[in-house]
């Protein structure tokens, strides 16, 4: 059996409460694991001024994965919280697929009426280094009446290339349908790029039923009809938006999980995270939704390979999600660690 490496970067806020969680899941499937733990984040940032160590990179490599819970803090800068950890990281490594399941389990409520488990199953799969999110831009005047702020989007065919061919990847996997959001009708230079670059990636895959959907649209649909979608392609900001929206949808945000990968890249260890962030209303209470981060660490362990593992994970998500205990924002009482303790004992058995 193979040992793994692996990274615990808890981070700020609710992060700290699931991510124990989510150890304990893991570590009660017996694999061998060597975890070390890292106290990244905004406590980082008041004691020595950087979300992370000068040398963060080196530390990660020699990682094969990290499970990461949150950052970001009200008394930190957003601004330098996420570009100081999160996106650096994601940029840096080249992390450029974010691959975020959406799917709703048995016994979770879902927003939608007349929508249930059978009609809610999407992976959405989000460019993860380019596209709004590149870090391109400027400010001139500043503090003048003339002030301007430029945020330019990148979109280069190499970047959109390889996310889009990885997603119709997955679907040859799963029901075969690729859905690709842009907003070209009214953007007219990177989302047409991005539109061709899926057209030519399409036919060179008959198996797989591609559409081309406006991004607004595809928003109104996910509501209306979410069973006609399966993979989902979308640019950073599309996607992060999407995936806040298909997040509501499978029962909210304690529920999603994501991971950040780098596919084909030897020695870069791809980041496993939830997707609801430090969550400062609720930090420190042991309310918090522990689900996504334990299904971030199924995504993490099938990523290294441990298939049977993670099905294990997963089997037991469905099965605590099922028959409870839940905690309050999916219709329970239970807390962060009861929910933990359940999935674990799961798990065990
Ligand atoms: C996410 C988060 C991040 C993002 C923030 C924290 C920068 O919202 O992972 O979706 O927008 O990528
Ligand atoms: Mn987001």
């Amino acid at each position: 059996m193979a040992r793994h490496r692996i990274a615990l970067l808890p981070g700020d806020g609710v992060g700290i409460e699931v991510t124990v969680e989510a150890r304990k899941v893991v570590d009660a499937l017996g694999l061998e694991i060597d975890w070390t733990e890292l106290d990244w984040g905004s406590d980082h940032w008041h004691r020595t001024g950087s979300m992370m160590p000068p040398d963060w990179e080196a530390v990660l490599l020699a990682h094969d994965a990290c499970l990461m819970g949150a950052c970001g803090r009200p008394d930190v800068p957003d601004q330098v919280s996420l570009w100081g950890l999160i996106l650096a990281i994601r940029q840096r490594l080249d992390l450029w697929a974010n691959v975020r399941p959406a799917r709703l389990l048995d016994g979770v409520p879902c927003p939608l009426a007349g929508k249930g488990p059978a009609d809610i199953d999407m992976l959405f799969v989000r460019e993860n280094t380019e596209g709004e999110y590149a870090g391109v831009g400027g400010r001139a005047h500043q503090g003048l009446a003339q002030e301007v702020g430029i945020e330019t989007s990148v979109f280069t065919r190499h970047g959109v290339e390889r996310v889009v061919r990885y997603a119709f990847g997955l679907a040859s996997a799963r029901k075969g349908v690729v859905t690709s959001a842009t907003k070209s009708n009214a953007s007219r230079y990177g989302y047409v790029l991005w539109d061709e670059v899926c057209a030519e990636v399409a036919a060179e895959h008959p198996d797989v039923r591609y559409e081309r959907v406006l991004v607004d649209a595809l928003a109104a649909r996910m509501v209306r009809s979410p069973e006609s979608l399966d993979v989902v392609v979308a640019s950073n900001l599309f996607a992060d938006i999407l995936t806040d929206l298909a997040a509501a949808v499978q029962g909210g945000m304690g529920m999603a999980a994501s991971a950040n990968l780098a596919p084909g890249a030897n020695g870069v260890p791809g980041l496993f995270e939830p997707v609801h962030g430090s969550a400062p209303d609720i930090a420190g209470q042991g309310i918090g939704n522990p689900c996504g981060a334990i299904w971030s660490t199924a995504l993490m362990l099938e990523h290294l390979g441990e298939h049977e593992a993670s099905a294990r994970i997963v089997g037991a998500l469905e099965a605590v999600c099922r028959d409870g205990p839940r905690t309050r924002d999916i219709g329970g009482t239970a807390t962060t660690a009861e929910v933990g303790d359940a999935v674990t004992a799961r798990v065990a058995a």
